[in-house]
């Protein structure tokens, strides 16, 4: 498999990468969110810029520095999130979602702290599904020839193996690939490691063996240039 680590195979052509884990605000301190590190996407932006590649990097919540050369919008909630990769999306030859939007919200924000009460009860926590940006990004195609990549972790359960639900996530969000990582094992979060099969609308399948981030941005990015272009 060639890598194409500096062939500038990507010059000409804007992509936006999502990375990290969304926060939805109960109060002014408190949140729900996820452990999303951003390795994974940062890893992705980097070696879009290294093939040449125009990057806007939609960053949530992450402890990291921003990649040179690389244009980063920092966002919190899966709100902004939507918004700003919507609007990068709009001039984007491909877009991957890497970033893990919370799937939930609540349903009020508090705006001052939330007080402990007296008589030792807990509130309840109201919650409402958040918007599905790759599904919205794959339905609404800004180019003909654009390439929209979501990632799944998925682990296999009684309603089947790791490979048939990731075929039908695919399916049911309408993007071009999907990047799976069986976590059945371990987590992968924070590891400088990943391990995953590429799935594609067009049936093919990749297994990326166990390796870095940077190899797999790599080779997700090969399977990208390869679906790019047919309309210029
Ligand atoms: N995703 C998204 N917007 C959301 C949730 C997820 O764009 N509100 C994207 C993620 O960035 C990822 C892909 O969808 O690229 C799959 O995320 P995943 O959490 O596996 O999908 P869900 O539809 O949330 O399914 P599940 O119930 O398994 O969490
Ligand atoms: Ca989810």
């Amino acid at each position: 498999l060639a890598r194409g680590t500096t062939s500038p195979d990507l010059a000409g052509r804007h992509v936006v990468v999502s990375a990290g884990g969304t926060r939805e605000y109960l109060d002014p301190v408190r949140f729900l969110g996820n452990r999303s590190s951003g390795l994974q996407g940062y890893a992705l932006a980097r070696a879009a810029a290294a093939r040449g590649a125009e990057v806007t990097l939609v960053a949530a919540n992450v402890a990291l520095a921003d990649p040179a050369g690389v244009k980063v919008v920092r966002v919190e909630t899966t709100a902004e999130l939507r918004q700003e990769v919507l609007a990068a999306a709009a001039a984007a030859d491909a877009v991957v979602m890497a970033a893990a939007p919370a799937d939930f919200r609540p349903v009020t924000t508090s705006e001052a702290k939330i007080k402990k009460a007296a008589d030792g009860s807990a509130p309840a926590i109201e919650l409402t599904q958040n918007p599905d940006i790759l599904r919205e990004l794959s339905a609404d195609r800004v180019h003909p020839g654009q390439v929209v990549v979501g990632f799944a972790a998925e682990t296999g359960d009684a309603s089947g193996s790791v490979e048939e639900l990731a075929r039908e996530k695919l399916a049911r969000k309408g993007c071009d690939l999907l990047v799976v990582n069986d976590v059945s094992g371990g987590a992968v979060f924070g590891s400088p490691d990943n391990e995953a099969v590429i799935l594609a609308a067009d049936g093919a399948a990749v297994p990326v063996p166990r390796g870095s981030k940077t190899v797999l941005a790599h080779v997700i990015w090969d399977q990208v240039a390869a679906r790019l272009g047919r309309d210029t």
